[in-house]
């Protein structure tokens, strides 16, 4: 772009450029610039796959009955449209930029998608496991290398903008999104929310791989009222400060570029009209300086489901009073919000605030530079090697062997010439999980063909179901289980099916909440008839919810939790099986024994388990932070540099852990800590640090944990925040069982 004005100069500082541009625009320019709509392609296909009223409930497809792509198309051009989303494929981004650049002052469109494991509403990338997988790897640079990827995935293919990482603290196994967290605990969630956002916002780049992050969903999406999706949370605000909020701070200080608000209300007021979430918070407390994003249409739900407004007008401006910046999606709010500035409801100084962070964003991603993408780059970049072998490695490292009876695994070919593979989820694309659409099969390596890749010398009999949980007929299991005497090992691949392309009969993921978490359909049929073929049984659990699946852990030898591992899953489940690769990941939520036992989390208040139940039991089905190994790890007597610190000294763990297996092994060696005793009451313990290290057989390595004020901090009685004085427990071991912990007190005076 020539350089006719200020904003037009790639020379002058963003600032400038910001305030030349703004200076130029109209209100109804600038108003455009806060506001979405789905891509075209994706609301020709809405348009024909769902009717308006269906239209009105879904969270997945979009379109706009009074205004056909053409109509949309001509209001780019016009300068009405700032961004776009859901525009998978660099075609169509290049070619509605060149409507946007048609416009009197060429402002480009910011495009986003939920790029949350890998670029997966797009055909052809690589897909990596999904956020419980790559939280239960406990390593957060290789979620930030991930992201990295994804982030050139999504250059390549004209999007800058990804509404991921969701760092929402999940404490319900019936709400259909787990998969898409990473899991329960608010300092996981933290390093992984923070890892992802590195990832993907590398500005030092000319934009080639730099990509605006979005947390979301503030807040407390994740433990809506009986884990239905958009349902109330209700919490205090003890609990929103301690548990929900400390991961957006995190994410806040890691310099998110958007925040995304949840679909729910918080304690009576939607989060998309709550002005003290949004500004008193957000803004003034963590200090957020970059925009905030409506979740889809959420804005118009305060009228239709919350019903806090009585028009959708009324709507758009308490969402914009409250701080809302940048609207998903459609043309309503764009015509009302210029008439509430015309009305003298809304200031036009109001709009400003908005649409600045929006073109600093726009500015700062080089796309008054770049408008286009290169179209003849995508096939360079999607699915490449390098991210294959990312792909691979996470997958390998979420997966978290659960039980390994008699050491039946790994599996020696030997001994098991001959292996029935059945289950809905053996050989299947349900192992890419939710935020991906149908990827080329040569792309996905399925647990089927995994295991024949890894072992061809094995005799692998497939009995398939297809991927739909809800159908399976009697007559296949029948068939399964009859084959299976012929076999000398069965792997039955069982769980969830979080297929966003399948709707209306997935299980899992968005909108797919459940009242119980067991085995839908006839797999635990499936499970319970092969195991009393007395042939040895191994499980696969597949699924993004945590299952209770307490009679497979009961009476099944092996259980592997595979969560949803990506393209090259089928792979990692496969090399881990038979031992050409040491599985290492470790629980990041708490698995039920069943539905009852939800809310079940590893950092509850003692007086959580005053007394046990009457019937069933109390305990967890699998603790957070579990996971077991081919190999076996010894701890060390704990040591601390001191014993007693004032309220800001600091105080550093030390313990050895040795392998004293014969396999080389990853061990996540994690620091929980508790307050002993405290004016306002505490979780019986908190993760508040951890190190994944490699030892070779024999190795002994020293593991240290800086214990700081920032880890013993909380809100006392007055919610003041910071360190009372008072002993405190130092554990350090494999898991967050007291069994596996090693423990020392210390002092605060
Ligand atoms: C959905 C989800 C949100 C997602 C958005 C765009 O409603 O709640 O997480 O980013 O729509 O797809």
């Amino acid at each position: 772009m020539s350089a006719q004005y200020i904003y037009q100069d790639a020379k002058q500082p963003v600032e400038k450029r910001v305030e030349d541009l703004l200076g130029r625009m109209s209100l109804e320019e600038k108003v455009a610039q806060m506001n979405q709509y789905v891509g075209l392609e994706h609301m020709k296909k809405a348009a024909f796959e769902i009717s308006p009223e269906e239209m009105k409930k879904s969270h997945a497809m979009g379109f706009y009955a009074d205004y056909p792509p053409a109509k949309i198309e001509e209001m780019t051009k016009q300068g009405m449209v700032g961004s776009f989303l859901h525009v998978v494929s660099a075609e169509e981004a290049n070619y509605l930029q060149s409507l946007a650049l048609q416009s009197r002052l060429k402002i480009p469109l910011i495009m986003g998608i939920d790029a949350v494991h890998g670029n997966g509403m797009v055909r052809g990338t690589t897909i990596y496991p999904t956020c419980i997988g790559q939280a239960a790897s406990f390593n957060p640079a290789l979620v930030e290398k991930m992201s990295h990827e994804t982030a050139l995935e999504m250059r390549a293919t004209g999007t800058h903008w990804t509404f991921t990482p969701n760092v929402e603290v999940a404490r319900d196994a019936r709400w259909g999104r787990v998969g898409e967290t990473f899991g329960e605990d608010p300092f996981l969630v933290s390093k992984m929310g923070v890892a992802t956002i590195k990832g993907f916002q590398n500005e030092s780049n000319a934009g080639a791989d730099f990509v605006l992050a979005c947390a979301k969903h503030l807040i407390g999406g994740s433990q809506p009222l009986n884990g239905v999706n958009g349902a109330p949370f209700d919490v205090s605000e003890r609990t929103m400060r301690e548990v929900f909020l400390p991961p957006f701070q995190a994410c806040v200080d890691a310099g998110a570029a958007t925040v995304m608000t949840a679909h729910n209300e918080l304690n009576g007021i939607p989060c998309h009209g709550n002005k003290y979430l949004m500004d008193d918070i957000l803004r003034k407390e963590l200090g957020f300086k970059g925009f905030i994003v409506s979740d889809w249409m959420d804005i118009e739900r305060m009228q239709d489901y919350h019903k806090v407004s009585e028009t959708l007008k009324d709507a758009f401006f308490l969402s914009v009073d409250a701080g809302m910046d940048l609207h998903m999606h459609g043309p309503d709010f764009y015509f009302d919000v210029i008439k509430l500035v015309q009305e003298g409801k809304l200031t036009e100084a109001r709009i400003n605030e908005s649409v600045r962070k929006i073109l600093e964003s726009k500015f700062r991603l080089g796309l008054f530079e770049n408008p286009y993408v290169n179209v003849a780059n995508v096939n360079k970049i999607l699915y490449n090697k390098n991210h294959q072998q990312t792909a691979l490695d996470l997958a390998r490292q979420s997966i978290v062997l659960l039980k390994n009876e008699n050491n039946l695994l790994p599996l020696d070919s030997k001994k098991y010439k001959k292996v029935l593979v059945t289950g809905p989820n053996a050989n299947n694309q349900s192992i890419l999980g939710d935020w991906a659409l149908e990827q080329p099969e040569a792309n996905v390596v399925t647990i089927y063909q995994g295991l024949k890749q890894v072992r061809p010398d094995v005799k692998f009999n497939l009995c398939e179901f297809g991927w739909n949980l809800r159908t399976m007929k009697q007559e296949q299991v029948d068939k399964a289980i009859g084959m299976a005497k012929d076999n000398d090992l069965v792997i039955v691949v069982v769980g969830e099916n979080s297929m966003r392309y399948q709707w209306k009969d997935k299980t899992c993921g968005e909108n797919s909440d459940r009242y119980d978490i067991n085995l839908v359909g006839l797999q635990q049929e499936l499970v319970e008839g092969l195991y009393n073929m007395g042939v040895p049984v191994v499980v696969v659990l597949v699924n993004g919810r945590p299952l209770s699946t307490e009679w497979i852990a009961n009476n099944v030898p092996a259980l592997l939790e595979a969560w949803e591992p990506g393209s090259l899953g089928g792979q990692a489940t496969a090399e881990i099986l038979f031992g050409d690769v040491n599985p290492s990941a470790k629980l990041p939520i708490t698995i039920p024994r069943h539905s009852g036992q939800i809310q079940t989390y590893y950092n509850y208040k003692f007086t959580s388990k005053w007394f046990k139940y009457a019937t069933g039991n109390s305990t967890p089905l699998f603790d957070f932070g579990y996971g077991l190994s081919y190999t076996s790890f010894k701890y060390g007597e704990m040591k601390l540099s001191a014993k007693e610190i004032a309220k800001d000294g600091s105080v550093v763990a030390s313990i050895d852990i040795t392998n004293i297996g014969k396999k080389q092994g990853d061990e996540v060696v994690q620091l929980y800590i508790t307050d002993n005793y405290s004016s306002a009451t505490r979780p019986v313990k908190e993760l508040k640090d951890f190190a994944r290290i490699s030892l070779n057989p024999g190795e002994t390595k020293t593991v240290e944990f800086n214990i700081t004020p920032d880890k013993l901090s909380y809100y006392d009685a007055k919610m003041n925040y910071g360190v009372e004085a008072g002993a405190f427990t130092v554990h350090i071991g494999s898991s967050s069982r007291t069994a596996d912990l090693k423990k020392e007190e210390f002092i605060v005076r």
